[in-house]
């Protein structure tokens, strides 16, 4: 077993931690305040190269493999997971989705501006009654011969508003069940769609999530991904790699926090010395760290295991339920650990603790991920 990083995966790492704590972190506060997507930032990250990092040249991607990704993803997420999220999506449900499954016409169309990152990427799949039970999708396309009738609302849909690209699934065969589930490519300005309501939210208030209307969007066949009745499959297998970014995301926020309390409390004085000479804060430390370590792990073997060819459902299960997990609970470590401080927004541990939230929540809830581990170690 290795664990040294080749010089190519620090040399990512540092370019991502770098434009993080230098072009991030200046704006992070009031951009979560006024709830502002991250335009001129995102824009930016396109042309490092990181809205598209696991598509090849080819199509307009950097070529690179899923733990550069991950690790490029953990050093923004450790500033800034309104911008991570937006990053995410891009790379690991929409672009990897397309370049996989796509056509050729598709990729050529849709998929280069998205890994340029000269347009964003949106996935919809959840429904105000499908989220977890992602089959009982109430949103339709009607087969009407070269195309299809498109109606119905998707929930909390990230870069809701910011995309131009939204890969949609919906229903198509009500009999079939999953069997009868699509997904297909929608265009902004496609006559029909709607852009509905912001979210008002806890956490990555810089992202914009948003409801998505369809009424009789016309979708010509050749948007359809892969053969009929593949749509399900096909969320299912992006969210696989999805939750891989997700967990590196979760990843970032809790060793962010773990960051920002280190150096905090050796700067604090209480009872005369730092409050990391104090054993309550060093060992609050020691357990963080140990905890962001464990989860650093299982997020490093997951992309790992996607990277080698071998099955990932399970260790990207696993990397997420963990890693949200501790971001969940470390990062109210870190603001109890700043004290008073940590309570008010100059010190960006309560936004961490905020957005850690979500980490639990999206691509598939702590649930959802048991369900996938326990049918992985229990099939026969
Ligand atoms: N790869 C390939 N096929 C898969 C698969 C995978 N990873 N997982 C399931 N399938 C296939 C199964 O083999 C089965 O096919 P067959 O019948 O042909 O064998 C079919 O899909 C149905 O599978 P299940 O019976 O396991 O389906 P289920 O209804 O029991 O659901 C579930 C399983 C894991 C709970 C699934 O519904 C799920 O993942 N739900 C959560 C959805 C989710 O993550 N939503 C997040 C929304 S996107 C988002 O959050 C993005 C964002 O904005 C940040």
């Amino acid at each position: 077993m290795n664990f040294e990083l080749s010089e190519e995966h620090l040399a990512v790492k540092e370019a991502a931690r770098d434009f993080a704590q230098n072009v991030l972190r200046s704006g992070v506060i009031d951009r979560d305040n006024k709830q502002q997507f991250p335009s001129d930032e995102i824009r930016q990250l396109g042309e490092l190269g990181f809205m598209g990092m696991m598509v090849s040249p080819e199509y307009g991607g950097s070529g690179m493999d899923t733990l550069s990704y991950v690790l490029a993803m953990e050093e923004i997420s450790k500033v800034d997971a309104s911008t991570s999220v937006c990053m995410s999506v891009n790379n690991s449900l929409v672009c990897w989705g397309l370049e996989e499954f796509g056509t050729e016409e598709q990729k050529q169309k849709y998929l280069v501006p998205l890994a340029k990152g000269e347009k964003i990427g949106a996935f919809c799949l959840s429904e105000p009654e499908a989220g977890s039970d992602a089959t009982s999708q109430s949103t339709t396309a009607i087969d009407h011969g070269d195309h299809y009738l498109l109606n119905g609302t998707k929930n909390w849909i990230t870069n809701g508003s910011s995309a131009s690209v939204y890969l949609v699934i919906a229903q198509t065969n009500i009999e079939a069940g999953h069997r009868g589930i699509n997904a297909f490519i929608i265009e902004k300005d496609m006559e029909g769609f709607v852009i509905g309501a912001k979210e008002d939210k806890l956490g990555i208030r810089g992202s914009d999530t948003h409801t998505l209307l369809f009424n009789d969007v016309k979708v010509p066949k050749e948007n359809r991904i892969g053969e009929d009745g593949f749509g399900f499959k096909f969320a299912m297998k992006v969210l696989s790699g999805g939750r891989i970014g997700i967990a590196a995301q979760a990843l970032g926020i809790a060793g962010g926090a773990l960051e920002l309390s280190i150096a905090y409390s050796k700067e604090r004085k209480a009872f005369g010395k730092e409050i990391s000479k104090h054993q309550a804060i060093a060992f609050k430390l020691a357990d963080m760290a140990t905890e962001v370590e464990a989860a650093r792990m299982l997020v490093y073997r997951a992309a790992i295991d996607k990277d080698s060819g071998r099955n990932y459902d399970q260790s990207g299960a696993m990397a997420k339920m963990y890693a949200s997990k501790v971001a969940m609970e470390q990062t109210v470590e870190a603001v109890q650990i700043h004290g008073g401080y940590g309570f008010v927004k100059e010190y960006h541990v309560e936004r961490f603790m905020r957005d850690a939230k979500i980490t639990q929540i999206y691509e598939g809830t702590t649930e959802v991920q048991k369900i996938v581990i326990s049918r992985n170690i229990l099939k026969d």
